[in-house]
């Protein structure tokens, strides 16, 4: 039998999804959906891993469920083609992570990059929550759980699927091949590795205003994109301008097509064009900014409106996830069936056991 390719990818659900996730992220995993390159697709919020580092704060995640679930479907994520779930509904997941954790040492987790930058983002030095320790093991439950193949995700993630490898190895050479070993596949072209805020930090947060989200209408959008972070040396048009760490034109680099050009601004034929004549100076912000905001309505304008129609019916929206989850708990379970037999912990239904076992204590009576 051809070995299945099965896409699985996940966010967690403690915030609405801005488009830093669009381009870093959701985009590509609509393009990957509808490739038809893809056995399966497994899309899912990580609601157990958000609450590893918000225990107290179990609203914020309740709440931002349905958030994610109508970014989802907004930016084209299709519950016919992808099963959407939510991790909590599986628990399966759990009892898989149990075993994993005997297969992973404390020093190997401790090693985790993006777990030990994690835990200094968050202050948890000397009191780390141990769900929180050990997520990379849930993680790699959750992907194992699937059988996925390929886990389309940022490079913050390659910790998690290396360990996840190291994971699956291990199992399999003690228990046999049983579990597959993922690939991740890292966003394709440079300027969607990550959007920074649109203050010019690195990264857009909800605790920094930075952020465009997908649901922001457009005024909010056109107001973000005017204020948005150039260059403070850039002040007179006159002046030369700097595209290095300017918010407008990353957010080119990660938008704008030929096509744009020809449609809003055609003194230029492409965005090298517009460069050139930024760096040499004669060329405002606002201008360009101008531009940004067209290019950017063009791309959000369907995803709100299919947002606006989705919202109409959340009870449509919760059916669909636990539809999705439903689905994707079968999956689990028999993935976990397959696990308790290679552990050799399936004693119900292994009626040879049972006969061996049987056979073995009459031999006995009889001697
Ligand atoms: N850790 C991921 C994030 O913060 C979410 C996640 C959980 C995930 N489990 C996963 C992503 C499995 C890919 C595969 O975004």
């Amino acid at each position: 039998m051809k070995k299945e390719r099965i896409i699985l990818t996940g966010d967690r659900p403690t915030g609405k999804l801005h488009i830093g996730h669009y381009v870093g992220s959701l985009r590509r995993r609509v393009e990957l959906q509808n490739s038809g390159a893809y056995d399966k697709v497994f899309i899912f919020e990580a609601d157990a891993q958000a609450l590893t580092d918000n225990i107290d704060n179990p609203e914020k995640v309740r709440q931002n469920v349905i958030e994610v679930a109508l970014d989802y479907l907004a930016v084209g994520l299709d519950p016919a083609k992808s099963t959407i779930f939510i991790q909590s509904q599986i628990p399966e997941l759990c009892e898989l992570s149990f075993y994993f954790m005997d297969l992973v040492s404390v020093s190997r987790l401790q090693r985790n990059p993006t777990v030990k930058s994690e835990i200094q983002m968050r202050n948890f030095e000397t009191s780390i929550p141990v769900g929180f320790f050990t997520y990379p093991i849930s993680q790699a439950a959750d992907i194992t759980a699937f059988k996925a193949t390929t886990v389309p995700a940022g490079e913050d993630q390659e910790p998690m699927i290396e360990q996840a490898r190291e994971i699956v190895r291990r199992f399999n050479y003690i228990y046999g091949e049983t579990l597959v070993e993922p690939e991740i596949l890292l966003p394709d072209n440079a300027a969607c590795l990550r959007l920074p805020g649109t203050d010019g930090k690195a990264k857009m947060s909800k605790s920094l205003g930075n952020c465009i989200y997908l649901s922001d209408s457009a005024d909010e959008v056109a107001k973000k994109v005017k204020g948005m972070y150039t260059d403070p040396t850039h002040i007179k048009v006159s002046d030369p301008g700097k595209l290095e760490g300017n918010c407008v034109f990353i957010y080119l680099d990660a938008f704008c097509r030929p096509a744009h050009f020809e449609r809003y601004w055609p003194e230029y034929a492409n965005l090298d064009e517009l460069k050139a004549h930024y760096t040499r100076g004669g060329l405002g912000d606002v201008k360009v900014k101008k531009f940004l905001t067209a290019i950017m309505q063009e791309e959000l304008e369907p995803i709100r409106l299919r947002r606006k129609e989705y919202e109409k019916d959340i009870p449509a929206v919760y059916e669909m996830l636990r539809k999705g989850s439903e689905a994707a708990r079968e999956v689990a379970a028999k993935t976990m069936d397959e696990v308790r037999k290679a552990m050799k912990i399936n004693y119900f239904d292994d009626i040879s056991l049972i006969n061996e076992q049987a056979q073995r204590f009459a031999a006995e009576c009889e001697r």
